[in-house]
């Protein structure tokens, strides 16, 4: 006879345990992904602390990351995200959004890769700029047409994103919804982990 939770060879309670993780779950993706937005639902379902990594760039440096570029640029904002994200990654297992550059930077990224578990919010273009127009603190998307900007860090970023553990579509659908996609595919790719190939 089947198992209680098994109906057709679909484990039912499987999909309804909790879901213990072994390390920081880090999401990356570009601006407008919904990386905090998720993140917070994500580290609530999960009884994790959530962590936003540009906040915690913006109180080392005591000023704002739009602050940061004007005052030092691009390069130097980039150092002090890699200093801060590696700190960060050797604290207790926590929820992480990263700003949409951490993940590019070589370093950063094999950082993330080597102590978290990866999650690209993969969104398209009206999606992100939907979500973006709004609000104007982003330094790079102040340079230029908006949409154009996110256009092109799309053509170079989503290939590197594409590295991630585990990918999800962050598509204009309530917010709880993608929490729940991103916490079904953390648990088939840490079954796979558990699966030696
Ligand atoms: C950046 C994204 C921003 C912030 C900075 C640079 C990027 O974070 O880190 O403005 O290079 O894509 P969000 O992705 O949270 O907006």
């Amino acid at each position: 006879m089947a198992g209680m939770g098994d109906i057709h060879g679909f484990n039912a309670m499987d999909a309804r345990s909790p879901l213990s993780l072994p390390r920081t779950v880090a999401l990356v993706g570009l601006m407008g992904a919904g990386k905090s937005a998720i993140g917070k639902r994500l580290a609530m379902r999960l009884g994790l602390p959530f962590v936003d990594a540009d906040d915690e760039i913006e109180r080392a440096a005591g000023c704002s990351i739009a602050e940061i570029f004007e005052k030092y640029g691009e390069a130097d904002f980039r150092a002090g995200e890699r200093r801060v994200i590696s700190r960060l990654l050797d604290e207790p297992p926590h929820v992480l959004s990263t700003g949409g550059g951490a993940y590019i930077d070589p370093e950063t990224r094999a950082l993330m890769r080597a102590k978290a578990v990866t999650v690209w919010l993969r969104a398209e273009l009206d999606v992100l700029f939907d979500r973006v127009r709004k609000r104007g603190h982003r330094p790079l998307l102040r340079n230029g047409d908006p949409k154009e900007v996110l256009a092109r860090l799309m053509t170079q970023r989503y290939p590197i994103y594409a590295e991630a553990d585990v990918v999800v579509d962050s598509t204009a659908q309530p917010a709880d919804r993608t929490t729940e996609q991103v916490i079904e595919a953390l648990r088939a790719h840490l079954q796979t982990e558990k699966t030696p190939a």
